[in-house]
């Protein structure tokens, strides 16, 4: 088949974290370069790539079900390319071909560069076969070797591939070598390997020419950077002071936190740089010692509960985030208690709560029956998603009559919905939508306003709220002439 036989349409599918987000954006980027337009129709494609995820079952049998729905696209359109990347082709390598025939090429996540030329190889071959461009396993050679065939993915951006104009991912470092004994990370995502803080100040820098505001930096323990650059060490803290004066940036956020990592340098760098968001996310897992222990975590209930003392007695209104996991082997109901406890106890901003679910090659796998059966994860699963929920929305009533300032992020996700439906504008109708943003220590907010206020920092009044969202209006924009008096916004 030559060049010319075909369309140039792309349509990708992305689960998992945001490292996949980032991932996606890289690759289509660096399609769009090669003359790819993206389309959200598979059908149309003429290339379909699953950027996936293998955190939990779930997440490749969703995957797995999509690739089993194009077995026929496929039969119909025997040009198509199918193409899966990311932490899934990684772990899975040739299972993916077995138990889908129709795939052309697997890229793990340490080999994203060599998507195009896989994308070309398949489409120019006489005869189809399988493409594999996956990196080394954690047991297949020296750590080097490993590192080294884990590649760190960052080329320079595609502005209209970002999630909004103003806001964009930068990835600090790759992989993680905590093993905690439930995690595939390590496997799919390779050795922790920082990459070096000019490279990233220059990607932030590139990033604000092209006016983005907000920078969030990844890292799977992104409080373990450390990096050493012309004889200087370089930890978070000194990461986030590097990059703080970059013209342009207004927000700077990290994501995720390991609690062990969470040094007193980088509270008092997140107090003291104004650009820094106060808000942390950095996940317990559990609120009992004995789990804590066979989930390997490296950290007492006790460790912890003095890293929320430091976080509280260090930056005012900080507020937190965890996530949990509930059903992990041997959890006892006592156990369980201990993890609602622990919610009670720290009251978080928000909780991300999973139900365990055993990978292939864990130690957790190798170690321990996966003894909890699914109707108690499900109900234990509930139970903390009722109580965070609880809690959420008391903290978030503090709130009101309170104001708040915001990064206008654009249409909120249900007037989006409005305006699929309002396929005609009812004539008369208001300017205003319904607008959502995210306030300085990351709570949604919506409130009414022009979307043309997309990208700029409005304060907004709050009037009411549930446990996920402030509701409010704004107050103000601008500052006229100099003075400090506020104005009104009209749409
Ligand atoms: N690097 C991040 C999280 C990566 S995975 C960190 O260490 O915090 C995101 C979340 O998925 C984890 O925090 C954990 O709560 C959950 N998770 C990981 N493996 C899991 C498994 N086997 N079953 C259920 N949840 C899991
Ligand atoms: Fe997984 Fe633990 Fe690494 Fe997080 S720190 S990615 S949970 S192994
Ligand atoms: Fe999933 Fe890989 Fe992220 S397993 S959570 S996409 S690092």
């Amino acid at each position: 088949m030559t060049d010319q036989d075909h369309n140039h349409q792309l349509y990708i599918e992305t689960v998992g974290c945001q490292m996949n987000m980032l991932d996606s954006e890289l690759v289509v980027a660096a399609l769009r370069r090669d003359g790819y337009v993206l389309t959200d129709s598979p059908k149309q494609a003429d290339t379909i790539l699953f950027n996936t995820c293998s955190v939990r079952e779930h997440a490749e049998h969703k995957i797995y079900s999509a690739l089993g729905r194009l077995k026929y696209v496929r039969r119909n359109n025997p040009q198509k390319v199918i193409g899966v990347m990311g932490c899934m082709a990684q772990k899975d390598q040739d299972l993916i071909f077995r138990r889908a025939p129709h795939v052309d090429f697997v890229a793990g996540t340490g080999q994203l560069a060599e998507i195009p030329r896989l994308i070309q190889e398949t489409r120019s071959a006489e005869k189809r076969a399988p493409h594999k461009a996956v990196s080394l396993g954690r047991r297949d050679g020296s750590v080097s070797e490993i590192a080294g065939s884990f590649q760190s993915y960052d080329p320079l951006r595609d502005p209209e591939m970002r999630p909004t104009p103003f806001q964009a991912f930068v990835r600090i470092m790759i992989g993680c070598d905590k093993f905690c004994t439930y995690c595939v990370v390590p496997t799919t995502r390779g050795p922790e390997q920082s990459r070096p803080p000019s490279q990233i100040a220059n990607e932030v820098s590139v990033l604000a020419g092209q006016g983005v505001k907000e920078i969030t930096l990844l890292g799977q323990t992104v409080n373990s950077y450390r990096h050493t650059e012309n004889g200087q060490l370089y930890q978070l803290s000194d990461l986030l002071e590097r990059i703080h004066d970059t013209d342009g940036i207004e927000r700077i956020r990290f994501v995720t936190n390991y609690p062990k990592d969470m040094t007193d340098d980088l509270l008092q760098a997140v107090r003291d740089l104004p650009k820094a968001l106060r808000y942390l996310h950095v996940p317990l897992q559990h609120g009992c010692n004995e789990v804590l222990s066979r989930m390997k975590r490296g950290y007492t209930v006790e460790d912890y509960d003095d890293m929320m003392h430091r976080i509280r007695a260090t930056i005012p209104n900080c507020s937190v985030s965890s996530d949990f996991i509930v059903g992990f082997c041997g959890e006892t109901e006592q156990a369980h208690q201990k993890s609602m406890k622990a919610l009670r106890d720290h009251r978080f901003k928000n909780s991300f709560i999973f139900k365990y679910s055993e990978r292939d090659g864990t130690k957790a796998e190798r170690l321990f029956p996966d003894d909890v059966d699914d109707s108690t994860k499900r109900r234990r699963n509930n139970e903390m998603l009722d109580l965070q929920n609880r809690i959420s929305e008391e903290d978030n009533s503090e709130f009101i009559g309170g104001k708040v300032r915001v990064l206008v992020e654009g249409p909120s996700k249900s007037a989006t919905k409005q305006a699929a439906r309002d396929a005609e504008p009812m004539p008369g109708k208001p300017l205003a939508t319904q607008l959502a943003g995210r306030s300085e220590c990351d709570r949604i907010v919506v409130f009414d306003g022009n979307p043309r206020l997309a990208g700029s920092t409005a304060e907004v009044e709050v009037h009411d709220c549930t446990g996920t969202t402030l509701i409010g209006s704004i107050v103000t924009r601008e500052v006229q002439h100099g003075s400090t008096e506020l104005l009104p916004i009209l749409s």
